[in-house]
């Protein structure tokens, strides 16, 4: 059944949901404050790098199921359910996420709404924010009838649409029965197609997001911290990671090593996590030695280039990728943020180059040059260092590079390049987690 939703927030959570429930059949009016914003959406242009969004949203407008705006309490007159996709940054002293907006399209919602209005929080929130919705609304309008619901987002920034359109799990908290039926008409294509409901309460609800994202972390600092134990006894990390995936009751995702874990979410939920823990004194002994092995694993791999190549002081070294992931333009909390900055303050010459990200690297990265191309890193290097999973740095003209660099390593900190080819182009390649080969 055709629901009229208005999603307040049109960044990238807020932006592929709406489109996304327009194609699930659903009247979507977008809202965001920004009038630039909105102005370029309601001509079809998307900033957002995300593949097939763009497509989708100039599907959904032509077919007159999805609308942008810059007026909330319009939009929250219209519709029966409003999702809160606005931003929820880490506060500069605490890392705890700052509900300022969320709080503010609350008071906007319970202002404007007529009849039973449903609210749902899509942004990632701590637990304990559906009850604190709860008791605003009903603080600041007596008698209105809205319910309130928690129904987080599992979306991986390059695989966003599809992550949404082949949910494996749909998590709705409520107290309210209307609000979990008008939930499962949202979703019934979905529902009908596999993606598993999951009902629950808005605190476990909340939860579930947190413990989902927190795990995750866990798995990959794991891995890395078994990385670093395989260099020093001479085991392979990669099939210590199948031999594991293949039971499955651990399964073989997210066990691929790497520089770190990065990304809008990772860091900053398991520092959410742990503080809402620790305010509810049941502190998170394992997510916070997760974080800290996160930092400490960062730290390892700047020893280990400059264990590579000799000491720091003085040397060239060429970074291939800035990105915390291939995919993406992104590099909040990118691995090669810390990384760099290190290498710069151990005295090397640093020159990097991203496909994508270069442009939002260069206001948080002092002191570095940045090449036109990948090769252009090589350039008098002592070492050259593969910081993220591009496929184009798989198949580089590594003659070309080893001809262009001073010394002949190759580290390469995502286990892309084949040791066959390093060889053939004269390169020692110093894996993660392996025996160098040379
Ligand atoms: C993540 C979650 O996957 C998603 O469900 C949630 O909603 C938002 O956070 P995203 O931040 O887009 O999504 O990145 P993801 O693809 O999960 O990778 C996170 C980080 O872990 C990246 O830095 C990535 O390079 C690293 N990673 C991932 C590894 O180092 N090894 C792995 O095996 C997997």
């Amino acid at each position: 059944m055709t629901q009229r939703i208005a999603v307040v927030g049109t960044g990238y959570v807020g932006l592929v949901c709406g489109a996304c429930f327009a194609k699930l059949g659903h009247s979507v009016v977008c809202v965001d404050r920004d009038a630039d914003k909105v102005k370029a959406l309601q001509s079809g242009v998307v900033t957002i790098f995300e593949p097939g969004l763009e497509t989708l949203v100039f599907d959904q407008m032509s077919a007159g199921r999805l609308s942008f705006t810059t007026d909330t309490a319009a939009a929250v007159r219209g519709a029966d359910l409003v999702f809160v996709a606005v931003g929820t940054p880490p506060e500069p002293k605490t890392g705890n996420p700052d509900l300022t907006a969320v709080l503010a399209v609350t008071d906007a919602v319970a202002d404007a709404a007529e009849g039973f209005t449903l609210l749902v929080t899509k942004s990632t929130v701590p637990v304990g924010t559906a009850r604190r919705i709860e008791s605003r609304i009903a603080g600041r309008r007596a008698g209105v009838d809205i319910a309130v619901a928690s129904n987080p987002e599992f979306l991986r920034e390059g695989a966003a649409v599809a992550d949404f359109l082949e949910a494996e799990r749909i998590v709705v908290g409520t107290r309210d029965k209307r609000a979990l039926e008008a939930l499962k008409a949202v979703y019934a294509p979905l529902i009908e197609k596999g993606s598993v409901l999951v009902a629950t309460t808005p605190e476990t609800s909340e939860l579930v997001k947190h413990a989902s994202n927190a795990f995750l972390s866990t798995k990959i600092a794991f891995i890395n911290e078994m990385a670093r134990l395989c260099e020093k006894v001479g085991a392979d990390v990669e099939m210590v990671a199948h031999g594991m995936g293949l039971d499955a009751r651990i399964g073989p995702e997210f066990l691929k090593p790497g520089p770190g874990y990065g990304g809008s979410c990772f860091p900053k939920d398991a520092l959410a996590l742990v503080n809402a823990a620790r305010d509810a004194g049941s502190p998170l002994s394992i997510v916070e030695t997760v974080l800290a092995a996160n930092q400490w694993h960062k730290h390892a791999m700047v020893t280990k280039i400059g264990d590579v190549v000799g000491g720091l002081d003085g040397k060239r070294i060429g970074v291939l990728g800035i990105a915390f992931k291939s995919g993406t333009d992104d590099v909040r909390e990118a691995p090669s943020l810390t990384i760099i900055a290190e290498l710069v303050k151990g005295g090397a010459i640093v020159t990097a180059y991203d496909p994508e990200a270069m442009d939002n690297a260069r206001p948080l990265l002092n002191g570095i040059s940045y090449a036109d191309d990948a090769l252009g890193v090589a350039d008098q290097a002592d070492a050259v260092v593969i910081l993220t999973e591009w496929p184009e740095f798989r198949t580089l003209d590594f003659a070309a590079m080893r001809a262009r660099m001073r010394r002949p390593a190759l580290i390469d900190l995502r286990n892309v390049v084949k040791p066959e080819t390093a060889r053939a182009a004269g390169l020692v390649l110093y894996p993660l987690g392996k025996p160098p080969r040379a």
